[in-house]
């Protein structure tokens, strides 16, 4: 269970997962302004939470989310500006900028109704999982608007410009299915297995160096707006950064394990990244002790001149 209360939302921790759980089921987990000021307050205690390895992102009930709140979000705010904004800005914080940037993978687990403005952060997670029977839906243009915030900008990033469009123009409803077929999710399955296929994802992840993953991350999100020349000179300065703020050393430690050891292959799994860190420690402890010597044998010399 979990030390963090709130009111719109549930967080549960467990096995390395930290789950963000929209916890307004009787208004289908519909966004109100106060479920968006409380995810952004979440995502950064979720961020420095080291109990926390992997991000989970549902809904509970029937619903993944069923968008903008239409009575608190959009009515309630229509003739006061002022609270519309502060409104606006803790929903694009934490459904975009927060999740994209979060520093660990994203898991979207779908779980039922996902609609409109529900598609920005089901875009910003890493990952996304859904339920066969989930339903997802473009529903801005059944009452007359567009889809706005940045969700026309997801879907037209996510989608294929012939499925965005169709999508968005016609509203047409369409479950978890459809949604891997037009990759708006990496896979879809029975609801009964929706949480141990997120689990089994997140363990995955857990394998993985913490920081290279971070960094790859990283680097394929902001690639894709670049040219060749930009991309190659971000990349190789990332590389950089990526080698010289991993604690493991994983680059090193890997092609050892690999040329020296031959204990795994590469290509074929994962560095043993317990055994690198513990190499790494006792070769630091080694270095540790070696240092204390000489500065005692120092020490002696400069006491003995006097
Ligand atoms: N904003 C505000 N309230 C919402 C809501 C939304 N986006 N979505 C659902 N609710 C509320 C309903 O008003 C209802 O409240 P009430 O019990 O006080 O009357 C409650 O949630 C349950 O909704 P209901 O329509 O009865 O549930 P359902 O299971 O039959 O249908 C949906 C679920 C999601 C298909 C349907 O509620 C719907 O179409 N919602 C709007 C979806 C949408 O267009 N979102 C885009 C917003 S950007």
């Amino acid at each position: 269970m979990s030390e963090y209360k709130f009111n719109n939302i549930k967080i549960e921790k467990g096995q390395g997962i930290g789950w963000l759980i929209l916890n307004r089921p009787e208004k289908r987990n519909a966004m109100s302004p106060e479920l968006h000021m409380e995810c952004a307050d979440a995502l950064d205690l979720l961020a420095d939470d080291d109990d926390v390895k992997v991000l989970v992102l549902t809904g509970s009930g029937k619903a993944f989310s069923a968008g903008q709140d239409l009575a608190l979000y959009f009515r309630a705010n229509q003739d006061n500006p002022k609270t519309r904004a502060k409104a606006r800005a803790a929903s694009s914080s934490w459904r975009w900028h927060k999740l994209v940037n979060f520093p660990k993978p994203t898991i979207a687990a779908v779980n039922g109704f996902c609609f409109g403005g529900a598609f920005t952060q089901l875009c910003a997670c890493d990952f996304a999982i859904a339920a066969n029977n989930a339903t997802f839906g473009l529903s801005e243009v059944n009452w007359g608007i567009i889809p706005g915030g940045i969700v026309s900008w997801n879907v037209a990033d996510v989608l294929s410009y012939r499925d965005a469009l169709y999508y968005a123009v016609t509203g047409d409803p369409f479950d978890g299915r459809t949604a891997e077929k037009i990759r708006l999710v990496n896979y879809s399955v029975p609801a009964n297995k929706l949480r141990s296929e997120t689990v089994k994802l997140a363990k995955k992840l857990m394998t993985k160096s913490p920081n290279a993953m971070r960094y790859t991350k990283e680097a394929i999100r902001s690639v894709r707006r670049m040219n060749e020349p930009e991309a190659a000179d971000y990349l190789n300065a990332k590389s950089v950064a990526c080698k010289a703020t991993d604690p493991i050393p994983g680059r090193d430690e890997g092609i050892r394990q690999f040329l020296d050891e031959k204990s795994y292959r590469p290509g074929l799994g994962q560095l043993d990244l317990k055994k690198a860190a513990a190499r790494v420690k006792s070769a630091s402890g080694q270095k540790t002790s070696a240092g204390k010597k000489a500065a005692a044998k120092k020490a002696k010399k400069t006491a003995r001149k006097r």
